[in-house]
């Protein structure tokens, strides 16, 4: 059992408590500044109701939507959601070309909503040849109308790797011409996508799965992990609330003592 599966909110059913309130979770505590989050279990949520993987993406929407009305509510100023990996370019060409479609669409529905709120969209992630064209303009007009919003920064990793974040910054350093004396982590920072961001001080990752898959490799040194079963399209504000509660219960250290 993970430790999400006690916490308040975190499950429905057999002895769960009250779902957590945004207002109790401000009582408790400091709120993260950066929360991260790895959208998985799409998939397994369509295949147990006998429907194609990609009606798993759709129902992933309002999940999203939810999580970053959730997230407002706790006044976190970044949110980084991982929703198309480097790796994923691996899967069938038709899950690829529905996900390509989707996030497109997903922006042209959504971005509106999300400028009102006072969101900045931003990306993270390569614009190489196999992003569709169509899908970058869609990415740039979203950038464009949310850029001077401040309320919260939502960066979403498409076609993001960490590995690939971490060569790219590196390349950045060569074409520099950064001596080998001068290479420090500061440098490596400063290159990396968005030197402007503080690190994830949360990273929740849905679907049971227990691993990084190659999201923020660099930024997550310190970040504290949280794990939960629930399947991305069934995430809504609450579990968001309770990963923050669970959140707050840790003690970080950064390798000193307290
Ligand atoms: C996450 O759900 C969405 C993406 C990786 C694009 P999955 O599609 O990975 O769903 P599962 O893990 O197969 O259930
Ligand atoms: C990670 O999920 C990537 C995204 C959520 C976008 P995956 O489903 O691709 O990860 P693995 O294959 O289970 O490690
Ligand atoms: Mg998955």
């Amino acid at each position: 059992m993970s430790t999400t599966d006690r916490v308040p909110g975190s499950h429905a059913g057999a002895g769960a408590s009250e779902p957590v309130r945004a207002s109790d979770v401000l009582a408790n505590g400091s709120v993260p500044a950066h929360v991260a989050c790895v959208m998985d279990g799409n998939g397994r949520w369509a295949s147990a109701r006998g429907l194609p993987r990609t009606d798993g993406h759709a129902a992933g929407e309002a999940a999203l939507l939810d999580a970053v009305e959730g997230a407002l509510e706790l006044g976190i100023s970044w949110l980084t959601m991982y929703a198309f990996s480097t790796e994923n370019w691996r899967r069938p060409a038709d899950e690829v070309r529905y996900l390509m479609g989707f996030n497109e669409s997903l922006l042209a529905r959504r971005r509106d909503e999300l400028h009102d709120k006072g969101v900045r969209i931003r990306f993270a992630g390569r614009r190489d040849w196999r992003v569709p064209r169509r899908v970058l303009k869609r990415m740039d007009e979203s950038i464009a109308l949310t850029e001077h919003n401040r309320r919260m920064t939502l960066t979403m990793a498409f076609n993001y790797g960490g590995r690939a974040e971490i060569v790219d910054a590196v390349r950045r350093l060569v074409a520099d011409g950064v001596p080998a004396s001068k290479v420090d982590e500061r440098a490596i920072r400063s290159r990396l996508y968005f030197p402007d961001q503080p690190d994830p001080d949360l990273v929740v990752r849905t679907s049971g799965e227990h691993r990084i898959s190659n999201f923020l490799l660099w930024e997550l040194a310190y970040s504290e992990l949280l794990f939960t079963d629930v399947l991305w399209p069934d995430f809504r504000r609450e579990h968001l609330f309770a990963a923050v509660v669970e959140f707050q219960r840790r003690q970080r250290r950064y390798g000193g003592v307290t």
